[in-house]
Order: structure tokens, then sequence, then C-alpha cells
């Protein structure tokens, strides 16, 4: 360990904000070999590091943003690991006072894109690169290895990525670390990746829900169930966890863990985010609003304790063979997932064209093989496909996929009509089911949506048959014209 105050250069990465995430990262930098300079607000939090890790690496230990700044060699790279939002910005402002032109500041935090993407311009002004790095893998990931989601300049990533890409996961020798694209495209993707990690998470809720209410099994069975998914297609961190939290016993009652917490789910914003954004982007992410939405539903517990006990209406009958509707969850889950991600992938697509980001969607699915929350073997297959098409429409028409959803369709539909039959809730089960059967469908009711459209509003539609757009005089006599 080195402990000192100095003002010589040498540190090749300085870090700001020292919570478990931010020390996790500096001591990941520091078992790479890397100097780390270290800065808090708070100047204990510093020590205790320093107190309890500093023989991680070798570690620069400042206590002034001016001192900080100075410890660090050039061009200065510092990673900046606060609360996203205001937090931020005031620490953005007092490092760039500090800074010098051609210095990198990199955010780690969960920030808004938007606001990465106002961040970059105003310090591109003043002659410094702004770094939105989306950051994936929890506190364990942050400490052993991440899946990194770097935008801003391209500049910038020569003298960053290795940095970056020593301390990230590696899957099969490749580091799960790449430029995105310019300014706000890191957390952009950092944000759809937490989209569907809502939705992951949802759908693997609706798949526990169905084994604990349709078929009575108890959390250890279920924990089962999960670990021997684990073992096939569905093979991903969010199964793998899934069967640890189900098998935790809570100590004050010697129940399964997952029977004494509460059964309301919160959130911090990323997935609300990916939504909005989807809205304005017009990208149906249904798989991730349903997510989002029964987050909420969870949460509303007024309105849960008035409603308990409204009648259900008559219920169908429990599945006759248990192995066979497990089966059936089994595949309805992993349909539904390809749908989730399909959808977050188009949506980064919309993003990327909206902005001129150029995002190449092989090489984040790569990044995603590991480190971070939705890491999945399914994963290679998203980058097979991409690989295969950059210009896919969409994911689920790639062979592999296809073949995957069609080989799974029967379990899928079983699933979504003997949940509603027996009065369980699906949400993500079924609009992705509808989703899919929407995308393939012949004709949609949109037709009649673009007539009552044209009936009230004179807002005109297509034709089948001809190019162009029409009206039909509706308080007229009912005749056709050209718009
Ligand atoms: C990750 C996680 C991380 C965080 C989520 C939790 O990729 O490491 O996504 O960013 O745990 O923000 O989000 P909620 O609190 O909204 O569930």
């Amino acid at each position: 360990m080195t402990v000192e105050r100095t003002e010589n250069p040498r540190a090749q990465i300085g870090v700001t904000g020292l919570a478990v995430m931010g020390s996790n990262i500096a001591r990941n930098f520091a078992r790479h070999g890397h100097t780390v300079a270290l800065h808090n607000r708070s100047v204990a939090k510093t020590d205790a590091l320093l107190e309890a890790h500093g023989d991680d690496g070798d570690f620069v230990r400042t206590e002034t943003i001016e001192e900080f700044v100075a410890a660090l060699q050039k061009p200065r790279r510092v990673l900046i690991m606060v609360k996203a939002g205001a937090a931020t910005d005031a620490v953005i402002e007092e490092l760039a006072n500090a800074m010098e032109p051609g210095d990198i500041i990199i955010d780690g935090g969960n920030a808004l894109y938007t606001d990465t993407i106002r961040r970059e311009a105003a310090l591109r002004e003043r002659g410094l690169h702004f770094v939105g790095a989306g950051i994936s893998g929890g506190e364990e990931g942050a400490l052993n290895g991440p899946s990194i989601m770097p935008g801003g300049p391209t500049e910038s990533y020569e003298a960053l990525g290795p940095l970056l890409e020593s301390i990230s996961a590696h899957v099969d020798g490749t580091p799960c670390c790449t430029h995105i694209g310019p300014d706000g495209s890191g957390h952009f993707v950092k944000m759809v990746h937490n989209g569907i990690e809502y939705a992951d998470m949802q759908l693997i809720g609706e798949a526990y829900n169905l084994l604990r209410d349709a078929l009575g099994y108890d959390a250890t069975t279920i924990a089962d169930v999960f670990s021997e998914w684990n073992t096939g297609t569905l093979e991903s961190y969010l199964i793998e966890i899934t069967a640890d939290v189900l098998r935790q016993t809570d100590a004050t009652t010697g129940k399964p863990l997952v029977d004494v917490i509460v059964d309301a789910a919160e959130q911090k914003g990323t997935g609300r985010w990916t939504v909005k954004s989807a809205l304005d982007l017009g990208v149906p992410v249904t798989g991730i609003a349903e997510a989002v939405f029964a987050r909420a539903l969870s949460g509303s517990r007024t309105q849960r304790a008035a409603a308990r006990g409204l009648a259900s209406g008559a219920l169908g009958d429990k599945p006759a063979d248990a192995t066979q509707f497990t089966e059936d969850i089994r595949r309805a889950l992993y349909a539904s997932k390809i749908v989730a991600y399909a959808q977050g992938f188009d949506q980064i697509a919309a993003g990327s064209a909206e902005y001129g980001w150029n995002v190449d969607r092989a090489a984040l699915a790569t990044i995603w093989r590991g480190g971070c929350i939705i890491r999945a073997q399914f994963l290679n297959r998203i980058k097979e496909a991409y690989d295969a098409d950059p210009q896919l429409p969409s994911l689920i028409l790639a062979p592999y996929f296809r073949e995957a959803i069609e080989a799974g369709i029967d379990s899928w539909r079983r699933v979504v009509a003997t949940a509603t039959m027996l009065g369980i809730p699906v949400p993500a089960f079924a609009s992705s089911l509808s989703y899919y059967d929407g995308l393939r469908a012949e004709r949609l009711p949109a037709a009649l949506t673009q007539g009552q459209r044209d009936f009230f509003g004179a807002h005109t539609y297509e034709r089948i048959d001809a190019d162009g757009k029409f009206h039909t005089l509706w308080s007229g006599d009912r005749s056709e014209i050209r718009a």
C-alpha cells in the first residue's frame, strides 16, 4: 500500500465518489496494476477504503479536488461515481474548473442520457472530454469485472479504452467494454440494458408465480426448477440468482425468505426512463413497459388492500400434468425473453438513428455476455444474429430465435391461457405473446383506427390499392377525395 499526499502526477486514473460502487471500481483498477488517485467529499470514506483495502494496489490519497487533479498523469482521467442528477453536475463543475483542455471526465453512474448529451456538449466547449459510461454488474461486478458501455468522443476512447477494458469482465478473452458511440450513447444503452433487466426480472417473477400458484410448488422446489433451467438455453445470471434467493431461509421465522419479503417492488428510475424514451421514439417495448407498470402496481398498497377479495369469476382447473406445465412455462419464459430483448435492441436502433450514434448491436451484445446483470448464454446468439445481418429488422426474425419461438409457441399460448383461467396475472408473458401475434398478423385493426380518425378529425388514411392520402367526406355525401 502506498498512502501519501503528493503533487507528483503519477496516477493513471482518479476515482471520486467512494461509496460501494466507486470503492470497488477503484480497487479493481488498483488490482490491475493501475495507480489510482482517490477522492471523496468526506475524506473519512477515502481513509476507510485505504484502511480496509489499501493492499489491493497503488493508491494516492487526496483530500481536495485540486490535490486530486494534481495527482493525475495527463491527459487526466477522472471517473465520477456519485448519485445521478445534481450531485453529478456539482462534481463536474468542480473538476472542470481544476482540469485542463484534453482531460477526460467519465461519469460511471446511471445518468439520464439526455443529461449526458448536455454535459458532453458543455464540456466540449471548454476543451474537456466527457464520457458517459454505463457500468453494469452491481457491487460484485464493479470489483471483479463489470460490463462497461462508454460513450463520448472517439479520441477519448484511445486514452481511456485500454484502462477500462483491463478492469472489465472478459468472455472468451474478449473484454466486456467497447466504445458505444458519441455523447450520450453509452448511458442510453445502459438505460435500455436496465429496461431489459426489468423485463427479464418480471418474466422470471411471472414464471415463479405460476409455479407457486398454478402448481402449488414451494420455494425450494421452485429453486430446483430454476437451477435446472439454468443448465439450458435460459442459462443466465438472473436465473442463477433467482434459485439462490428462493433457497434462502429467513433466520427469524425459518420460512423461505421470499415468503417474508413484502411484495412491493421498488425502482430507482432507469426502467421508467427506458419506457419514456421508447414512447418518444415510437418503439413498442411492451415487455419493459409491463415490467415497469407491474412494479408500480405491486407498490399500490392502498388500492391493493381495497381490491383484495374482488371477484375472480369462475376459474379453470389447475394443470393436470405438472411436469408438462413446468416445461410450458420454461418455453414461454424463453419466448417472452426473446421478445423483450428484441424490443430493447429495436429501441437501441431507433435511438442510434435519432441521434446519429451508429451503435453496433453485435458489439453491444458481445459486451453484455459478461459482467452485466442481464448476462446470459443467449447473448452469444444475439451477437451471431447481428453479425450475420447488422440491419436485422427484428431479432425474432433471426433463424435461431425464430425457431426457438416456433418451438415454444404452443407452450406460450397454453401458459397465457391457463394463467388467465386461473386468475394469475402474467402481464409480461401475455403482452409479449400479443406483440408477437401483432407483428406477424396479416392485418391489424389499425385500419379501423385510421377510419375513426378520419371520421372525427379528417386525419386521412392510405389505401391498400393506391398511393397517396385519402379522406372520406363523412358529414357530406360520404364520397372519397384525395387529401
Ligand atoms: C446494473 C444494475 C444497476 C442497478 C439498477 C437497479 O446494471 O448493475 O442495473 O444499475 O442495480 O439501477 O435498478 P432499480 O433500483 O430501478 O431496480
